[in-house]
């Protein structure tokens, strides 16, 4: 064999291992391999209308992403997922497989190619005008002209009243809430209350808090406290002792039902229609909103709608939510704790039930939860672990097969919090942060949800220590 000849086979023989390694996989595209890990793990976010600012639903919007999202993916920025996966599975899991980190870093790295147009799956349909459901009843909320500022950049949680117009009792399988300016919407939860006389409809309610310069809340009693810094003089800020908090400042707004389902980051929708079940909304009821506007710089007027799917037929199941446990008296997080656990949340439940969702909520201290079922006969089970708790987003998790929970079973939650420096999301760490609603205080709300048969009356479910489902 001659030098050329050989050479040429060598080229050939190179070609050849290129070509097989190319057409075996084929160049990956985004029509052929990554628009498909894109309608599953991410467009439920990123199409217009949703909560992210940018669509995936072509390539033409998806392209100028493409080094952010390789990066995004590869350091699990994205998708926002934080449970444990050595606990439970979750059908709305939607972290990425290794080999679709990679495909995307591939598809990247070679160009970001579109791709043959007959290689790409169909588009998924979502539904119109940013829903997810299909509602059979929208009901309205009120306009509402969120600043560009406000002072300490507080706009105190509003609750509004406005009315369902249901005649007749009725079977609601899911509620989902819609903002039109996600930018300043903190939260928007709702619940059905009975109809009170003297309820007037389409009025914003507040409470009128006293703030110190912090902008936290000052209870009555609260007394101020030099605080030592760095430059000698020190600080005063506004303290309350321990146990001194007033009944109501976890929920001040006055809205003590039952919050049924909230929009907050990552989560809109409440289904219930998976697990046969329905709420049951009495003739007559009224919408409760509690709201939380956070100014962004922007004056915006929001016109928030919530969609409701209605059963035709009685449900076999009532759904029931809840999560409120924790004594607010008892709970004060001091200066500097880098991991400080506030007493369990405790839950009995009075009658067998299925569990099937579970969302953790803290504010910016929060470090990790852990939910954990004790059965009647002493076995313990962990059911969700959320071992790096991410205050921007409020997951909820829902178990891809519900858990029976028999009778007579304790639900035990138990998290951390992280009042130290080293927390980059801390605003301060040398104040003991208090329960309260707004971010700088803290909340511990383990929300999960059950049903239970019909026969059941849903409020005698599960019993709390403070039987009370508000806050967000
Ligand atoms: C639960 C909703 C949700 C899902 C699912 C989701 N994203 Fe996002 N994504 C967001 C939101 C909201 C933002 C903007 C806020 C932020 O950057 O945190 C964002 C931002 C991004 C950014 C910009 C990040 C940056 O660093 O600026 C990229 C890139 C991205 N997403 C890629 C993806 C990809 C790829 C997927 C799917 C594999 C995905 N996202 C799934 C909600 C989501």
């Amino acid at each position: 064999m001659g030098t050329r000849a050989w050479l040429a086979g060598v080229v050939a023989g190179v070609l050849l291992v290129m070509c097989a390694e190319a057409s075996a996989a084929g160049p990956v595209t985004f029509n052929k391999d990554v628009l498909p890990i894109l309608q599953r793990n991410c467009q439920t976010c990123h199409r217009p209308g949703n909560i992210a600012p940018m669509s995936f639903l072509s390539y033409e919007t998806t392209r100028p992403w493409a080094k952010a999202m390789k990066a995004a993916v590869i350091t699990r920025k994205m998708p926002p997922w934080f449970a444990d996966p050595q606990y439970g599975h979750f059908s709305n899991d939607r972290s990425l497989k290794q080999e679709e980190i990679d495909t995307i870093a591939q598809w990247v790295d070679n160009g970001a190619l579109q791709g043959d147009p007959n290689d790409a799956p169909p588009p998924i349909k979502w539904p119109e005008n940013g829903w997810t459901t299909k509602p059979d009843v929208v009901l309205n909320g009120v306009p509402y002209t969120v600043p560009p500022t406000a002072d300490r950049n507080v706009i105190e949680w509003i609750t509004l009243v406005t009315p369902t117009g249901f005649t007749k009792d009725t079977w609601v399988t899911s509620v989902e809430i819609k903002p039109s300016e996600l930018g300043v919407t903190h939260h928007i939860c709702v619940s059905f209350v009975p109809h009170r006389p003297g309820t007037v409809y389409n009025t914003f309610l507040w409470v009128d808090k006293q703030r110190d310069e912090t902008g936290a809340e000052v209870a009555p009693s609260a007394r101020k406290v030099l605080l030592p810094t760095s430059d000698g003089r020190g600080r005063e800020v506004a303290a309350r002792d321990r146990g001194n908090i007033p009944p109501n400042a976890s929920n001040g707004t006055g809205n003590a039902e039952q919050n049924i389902s909230c929009f907050v980051p990552g989560r809109s929708l409440s289904d219930f229609r998976p697990y046969n079940a329905a709420l049951l909304v009495p003739a007559g009821y009224d919408l409760s909103w509690s709201i939380h506007y956070t100014p962004n710089g922007v004056a915006a007027t929001d016109r928030p709608e919530v969609g409701l799917t209605i059963a035709k037929e009685p449900p076999q199941r009532w759904l029931i939510e809840t999560g409120n446990a924790t004594d607010p008296t008892n709970f004060a997080i001091p200066p500097n704790a880098s991991n400080y656990a506030p007493e369990p949340a405790e839950f009995t439940f009075l009658v067998d039930a299925e569990l099937h969702w579970m969302s953790p909520h803290m504010h910016v201290r929060g470090k990790d939860m852990t939910y954990k079922l004790v059965f009647p006969d002493g076995k313990e089970r962990i059911v969700l672990n959320v071992p790096h708790y991410d205050f921007n987003w409020q997951l909820g998790y829902d178990l891809a097969e519900s858990i029976k929970v028999p009778k007579g079973t304790k639900m035990v939650v138990t998290g951390h919090y992280d009042n130290s420096a080293n927390n980059k999301f801390n605003p301060d760490p040398n104040r003991t942060v208090y329960f309260g609603n707004m971010t700088w205080e803290e909340m511990f709300t383990p929300f999960f949800a059950i049903t239970v048969d019909k026969s059941v009356d849903p409020k005698k479910a599960v019993k709390s220590p403070r039987n009370i489902g508000n806050g967000a």
